[in-house]
């Protein structure tokens, strides 16, 4: 059997975005080994799926730490403990220290619900509506301690509608986050795409624009 890629997933939410890389996994299309889910709210339904699929877990409540550079070592040094060469932040809401993320950087990248660099933050879809834009999408990108802002790796796009609203244009990229997670993941795992500085590379070609995910599911430069 090849060896898998073991990553450690930090989530705050939901973890549909996590589900679907236990799902790729389970099925054999995804070489991971998702070795921790770790979060910042034990009720979060993102470690019921981590328990319900055999995964370690691991929820610290910040409220009990003297500040956030306590909460943001203590996590990373536990999680380190597990050995993942990635850690993937799927819905993890918080921001973290530059300190806790240098040792790993370009071994850390996170999903974000919006064509960045437009709308870091919150309610993207929302002001993604307010701007009028005709096209929504997401981006995985590899995380700096700049909110939002690390190097990007690849992009998904899909039209806004008529009658869109906030709910149904967040519904309808659910599906197309999962996919673009998925495949930026298999990526990484074959060492296919890396960060060299800030240079994000595929194949060893430095990328001059993000990845676009196509319909097919194929990453395109
Ligand atoms: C996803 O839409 C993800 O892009 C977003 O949170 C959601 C998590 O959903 N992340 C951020 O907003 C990070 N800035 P999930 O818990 O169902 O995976």
């Amino acid at each position: 059997m090849t060896e898998r890629f073991p990553l450690a997933v930090l989530a705050s939410g939901r973890g549909s975005n996590l589900q679907a890389l236990i799902d790729a996994q389970r099925a054999g299309t995804l070489p991971i080994d998702i070795v921790l889910v770790a979060g910042d709210k034990q009720q979060a339904l993102a470690l019921r799926r981590a328990e319900e699929a055999g995964i370690p877990t691991l929820a610290l409540d910040p409220k009990t730490y003297p500040d956030r550079a306590a909460f943001d070592t203590d996590l990373f040094t536990r999680v380190a403990a597990y050995r993942p060469r990635l850690i993937v932040l799927a819905g993890f809401m918080r921001i973290l220290n530059a300190a806790v993320l240098a040792p790993w950087a370009g071994r850390i990248i996170n999903i974000h619900p919006s064509l960045l660099p437009k709308y870091r933050g919150l309610h993207t879809h929302r002001r993604a509506l307010e701007a009028g834009d005709a096209v929504h999408g997401s981006s995985v990108h590899y995380v700096t301690a700049e909110l939002d802002g690390g190097p990007m790796i690849a992009q998904v796009q899909m039209p806004i509608l008529p009658g869109d609203t906030d709910e149904t244009l967040a519904e309808r990229l659910l599906p197309h986050e999962h996919r673009l997670l998925v495949a930026v993941l298999a990526h990484i795992a074959a060492a296919r795409i890396a960060l060299h500085g800030t240079d994000v590379s595929l194949d060893g070609r430095v990328l001059s624009s993000p990845l676009r995910l196509r319909e097919d599911g194929v990453l395109a430069a």
